[in-house]
């Protein structure tokens, strides 16, 4: 039980890599607040963890919407030891001059704003905790970037180096900040990635990212939450300001 009692916001709780990091947290003894824009698939998960558990519904870019969840989380759970910033929205392959100002927007608000959000409202609970960890999800795209997803990888660019920016500006206060950068991921979210015919997505998707993957092979959500683990546990209470790539080589 690397995770006994430890209260632990998963953004993104109700899908994907957020949904795997909730049953592993929970399995591990957490207490897992399951933070997520669908209320119908955070309380889903909420009903499938093993361990005391809450449904919040959040949209990560709303600050109203983030500071109800920190203070939902303190009046059920009493504190807050662990905040994944997970939630995030993909882009498919588009050229810079047909991207939209809004759709850059809501890039940028999702992917980068909320882990802005989610920390201004936990901080203030971890410093006077005397700790906590902060695990932000970036991705792959943030070292290496491709055509066509220009906001995509600038939204988790920043992801990256905000986390560094936290990891030393609260290291005093004994709260440990990292990133994860998965590949692509066996997640709902990896063919919105893809344009064109939804039947040729269907079909090709899989195929054409697990190509770009040394490996060999899709990483799995799983994957995630256990790299989560590591960093989110005492397994890892040296580490932060660090990224770790969970990307099958892709990375490379
Ligand atoms: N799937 C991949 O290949 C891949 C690769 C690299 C990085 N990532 C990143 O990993 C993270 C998890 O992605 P996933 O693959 O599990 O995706 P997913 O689509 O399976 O799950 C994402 C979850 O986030 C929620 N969400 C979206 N917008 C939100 C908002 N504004 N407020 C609250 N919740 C919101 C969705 O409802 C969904 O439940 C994301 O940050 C994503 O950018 C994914």
């Amino acid at each position: 039980m690397l995770l006994q009692d430890k209260v632990a916001i998963i953004t993104g709780g109700g899908s994907g890599m957020g949904k795997a990091m909730c049953q592993l947290f929970s399995r591990q003894g957490a207490k897992v607040v399951v933070a997520d824009l669908n209320a119908e698939a955070a309380e889903a998960t909420r009903q499938e963890l093993p361990g005391d558990a809450l449904a919040v519904a959040v949209n990560v870019a709303d600050e109203a919407m983030v500071r109800n969840l920190v203070e939902e989380t303190v009046r059920v759970f009493g504190r807050v030891d662990i905040l994944a910033n997970n939630a995030g929205v993909p882009m498919s392959f588009l050229p810079i001059e047909e991207l939209t100002v809004e759709r850059w927007d809501t890039i940028m608000n999702v992917n980068t704003k909320s882990i802005f959000l989610t920390s201004k409202y936990v901080v203030p609970i971890m410093k006077q905790q005397g700790g906590g960890v902060i695990l932000n999800t970036a991705s792959i795209a943030s070292i290496r970037a491709r055509p066509g997803l220009h906001a995509y990888c600038a939204s988790k660019g920043a992801a990256v180096i905000l986390s560094k920016a936290l990891a030393i500006e609260l290291a005093p206060y004994k709260i440990r900040v990292n990133a994860i950068n998965p590949g692509p991921a066996d997640t709902p979210m990896l063919s919105k990635f893809m344009n064109g015919d939804q039947a040729d997505i269907e079909r090709d998707t899989k195929e054409i990212f697990i190509d770009s993957v040394p490996l060999g092979s899709l990483i799995s959500p799983e994957d995630i939450a256990n790299a989560a683990l590591y960093l989110a546990s005492d397994m890892g209470k040296m580490v932060t300001g660090e990224v770790l790539n969970v990307d099958g080589g892709r990375g490379i």
